[in-house]
């Protein structure tokens, strides 16, 4: 894989973009099938921008990973949503290998006329190829890992293809490539780039912490505001967000010399519990926001 794009902290300038995805284009000649994966807390932010576009009418699915970390009730109206619209999707964990066994089932839905045709013409249903496709760090890695831990696959050369791939036997049905596709996330909106900072997609030493810390606390008042009152001792959230940072300094003890809170402090603190699930598993977004 190439380390430009491999990268978490990548800086995605536009010929990286153009490298990558040039590379899921190759990689898409390939497959029958595209795993598109999403981060369950962040189905619409944790998308690739133009990923209709580069994976035109080859059928897909959707997999919103981390759903340990989502909203169960939220993740649940994602995907109802995606069936209305005719989207196949399914909820993962690929770390506790959570519904990873339904992925081969919801592969063969998708593909099913693909086979009946097949079928039709006497061809026997073979395995199918699927490419895994994701912006950093949603868990790409991790899910091939997890689906690979039983055997490891044929690697074979494919014309045209100067890399060698290697192909991972899922299933009796399912192969996929052991090189995900990734590609960049929607960061020309600043709301999205906020949501994969929270949610840890992004590194925060390129934002404002406090700044950042600010989003979080507006989220955490319109969405779950119970938790941040419980967890921080407060107790009126009818605040501007910065007093609310300064009341958790308070509340937390985390003063400067001479008694001021310190909010860098608790800005650290209260992203830390955000990410690590200390304020609950937590879904940014909601169908149709
Ligand atoms: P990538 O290949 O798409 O870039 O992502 P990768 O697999 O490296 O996963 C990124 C981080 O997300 C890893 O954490 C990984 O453990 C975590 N992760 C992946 N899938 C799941 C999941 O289903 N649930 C949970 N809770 N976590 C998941 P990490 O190594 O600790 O990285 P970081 O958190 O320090 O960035």
């Amino acid at each position: 894989m190439n380390d430009n794009v491999n990268n978490k902290n990548i800086n995605w300038y536009p010929g990286h973009m153009e490298k990558a995805k040039k590379e899921v284009i190759n990689s898409l000649k390939l497959v029958d099938l595209v795993i598109e994966l999403l981060d369950a807390r962040i189905p619409y932010a944790s998308a690739n921008p133009l990923v209709d576009d580069i994976v035109k009418n080859k059928p897909r699915i959707k997999l919103l990973n981390k759903a340990d970390m989502a909203d169960k009730e939220i993740t649940k109206l994602w995907i109802e949503e995606y069936k209305k619209k005719g989207i196949y999707a399914l909820d993962i964990d690929s770390i506790s290998k959570y519904n990873l066994k339904k992925i081969d089932e919801v592969s063969k839905l998708v593909l099913a006329e693909l086979i009946k045709k097949k079928e039709a013409k006497g061809i026997k249903a073979q395995s199918i190829r699927a490419l895994i496709i994701g912006i950093p760090n949603v868990g790409k890695s991790t899910l091939i890992n997890s689906l690979s831990s039983k055997k490891k696959a044929k690697v074979g050369n494919k014309p045209g293809v100067t890399k060698v791939l290697s192909w991972l036997n899922i299933t009796d049905f399912l192969q996929i490539l052991d090189t995900p596709g990734i590609l960049w996330p929607k960061f020309e909106d600043q709301t999205v780039a906020y949501k994969l900072a929270l949610t840890g997609a992004i590194k925060d030493d390129i934002l404002d912490i406090e700044d950042l810390a600010y989003k979080g606390i507006s989220f955490m008042k319109e969405l779950y505001p119970n938790r941040i009152c419980e967890k921080y001792k407060l107790e009126d959230l009818e605040k501007e967000d910065y007093i609310i940072l300064e009341d958790i300094a308070k509340n937390m003890n985390l003063l400067l010399k001479g008694g001021k809170p310190d909010t860098l402090r608790a800005a650290k603190l209260f992203l830390n519990d955000l990410r690590n699930q200390k304020l609950g598993a937590i879904s940014y977004e909601r169908p149709g926001n």
